[in-house]
């Protein structure tokens, strides 16, 4: 597009042709960019400027795909400030920071607020072909003191890092658009919490509506059909500096994104130029299992029992809180030891539930280095311990890694196909007990 443009435009006139063509990327103390003017990445993917919504005349800076042609915002600067007209300037100012202010130094509507910096007149904002925004210290492009992949809007973008930097202290927060004319900060966030394993939790306000799991080794435990995903690359990398997960298109002339929608979900979406729209190969939450915590403390969510039958089960070994509840299809309030269980007395043992999403690990402990019959030693040792899984399921049998339950366990659900084992404890009693059953199943069988 650009050359054709260039070979007509140096055709018409001979001058001004290198500024016309060349596509600036980066803002500079000396070069700040005005409404009206955009930053266009080196490989044209991503354009930076200043943007107005359907019906609205605000202003924000926003970046969105360049050969995408409805315009999709994938990062905006000025979520809850808009300026009111067209007098707008991103620029890098004196301490090295970028900033958005009206003309003449006026009102300050954003900025990237980065303290400790050391002031000098070669901070340069570049905008790279992956979508990210960074702020480079210098002329050395190995040191930058802010990015925008670090302050997720919305959506997150391959190459972005999905988690917390546990060095910086930093979580990278996704927030859905207060509406699809708004972009100001709404209702629903994405986030990883750490406490036992790290799990990536669907927020609306500060409850939790929906939960990945924890990593299995191969996917979350939530998302069985992660595996299968052909699209992507994916990295999940959990050490002293950082938890995160990354995504790599295996194509890169595609165009995928995740978006934290305004209707409560997140969206997996890939652009389909021919029929020009965005569209959504995979979703969540999904049906009523993947509501947190829908059955309750020890309920077990299972759509494949029996047609038609109420989704909350318990656990074996728990009955229901409330049979009441039960009957009238609330299952919030969980399940409880059934009458007379003495567990940790003698004679324990374990009961699999198998193709399952395992429990929020906030109340769970991990060790990555045991396997998984040392897990089940370390949970029959320890009186507080209701059940165990493996912590890294594609290490097979032997298991990789031990997480142990030593409070509610909350929000397992069943799938048809995927999931991991979760492994109950049981008493002396309901092991006998669960014995007659299959018993009585063969003896059916053989007579
Ligand atoms: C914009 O305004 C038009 C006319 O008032 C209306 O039909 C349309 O639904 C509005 N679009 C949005 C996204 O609000
Ligand atoms: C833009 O609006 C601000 C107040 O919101 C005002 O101070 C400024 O003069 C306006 N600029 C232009 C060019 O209209
Ligand atoms: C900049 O950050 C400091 C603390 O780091 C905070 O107190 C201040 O409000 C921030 N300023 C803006 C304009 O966001
Ligand atoms: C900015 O650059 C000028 C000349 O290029 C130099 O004299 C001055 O010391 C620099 N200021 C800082 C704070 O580095
Ligand atoms: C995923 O893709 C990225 C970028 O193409 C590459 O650097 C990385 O090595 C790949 N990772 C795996 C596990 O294939
Ligand atoms: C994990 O288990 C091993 C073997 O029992 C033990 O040496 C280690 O201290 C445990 N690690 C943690 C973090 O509990
Ligand atoms: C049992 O596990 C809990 C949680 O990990 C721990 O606090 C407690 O010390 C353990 N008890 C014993 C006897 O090991």
């Amino acid at each position: 597009m650009c050359k054709e443009i260039c070979i007509l435009a140096s055709m018409l006139i001979f001058l001004n042709i290198v500024w016309f063509c060349t596509s600036i990327d980066t803002i500079t103390l000396t070069r700040p960019i005005k409404d009206g003017d955009v930053l266009v990445s080196n490989g044209e993917t991503f354009v930076l400027g200043f943007f107005s919504t359907k019906n609205s005349s605000n202003r924000y800076v926003g970046i969105w795909y360049n050969k995408v042609s409805e315009q999709t915002v994938v990062w905006v600067a000025n979520r809850d400030r808009p300026i009111t007209n067209s007098s707008g300037i991103l620029s890098v100012d004196e301490t090295g920071n970028l900033v958005l202010h009206e003309q003449d130094q006026g009102f300050m509507f954003w900025s990237t607020n980065v303290s400790g910096v050391q002031v000098n007149n070669v901070s340069t904002a570049q905008l790279l072909d992956s979508g990210n925004l960074v702020l480079f210290q210098g002329q050395n492009k190995d040191v930058y003191s802010w990015q925008s992949f670090d302050y997720p809007s919305n959506t997150a973008l391959p190459g972005m890092k999905i988690g917390i930097d546990r060095k910086r202290g930093l979580n990278r927060v996704f927030t859905s658009w207060k509406s699809i004319v708004n972009p100001g900060v709404g209702d629903y966030s994405h986030k990883m919490e750490l406490v036992g394993s790290p799990q990536l939790f669907l927020y609306q306000g500060v409850t939790k509506i929906w939960r990945t799991g924890s990593w299995t080794g191969q996917g979350w435990s939530g998302i069985p059909e992660m595996s299968a995903n052909y699209l992507f690359n994916v990295s999940y990398i959990n050490n002293d500096d950082e938890a995160v997960l990354v995504y790599f298109l295996r194509d890169t002339s595609i165009f995928s994104r995740m978006v934290i929608t305004e209707s409560r979900t997140i969206d997996r979406q890939s652009w389909h130029e021919v029929d020009r729209k965005w569209v959504d190969f995979w979703s969540a939450p999904k049906d009523q299992c993947d509501g947190y915590n829908h059955c309750g403390p020890f309920g077990l969510c299972d759509l494949y029992n029996t047609l038609g039958a109420f989704e909350c089960a318990c656990f074996p070994g728990y009955e229901a809180q409330s049979q009441q509840d039960w009957f009238l299809r609330d299952g919030s309030r969980g399940c409880k030891l059934k009458v007379g269980t003495k567990l940790c007395e003698s004679g324990d043992g374990f009961v699999e539930l198998k193709r399952v999403k395992v429990p929020d690990t906030s109340t769970a402990r991990v060790n990555m280095s045991l396997g998984l019959e040392a897990c089940k030693e370390l949970c029959l040792r320890n009186c507080t311990c209701l059940g165990y899984a493996s912590a890294d399921i594609s290490q097979g049998v032997i298991g990789g890694g031990c997480i142990t339950w030593h409070g509610d366990m909350i929000d397992t659900r069943t799938f048809s196909d995927g999931g991991q084992s979760l492994f109950v404890r049981v008493d002396a009693a309901q092991l006998g007990a669960l014995f007659l059953i299959i018993l009585s199943l063969i003896a059916v069988k053989l007579y």
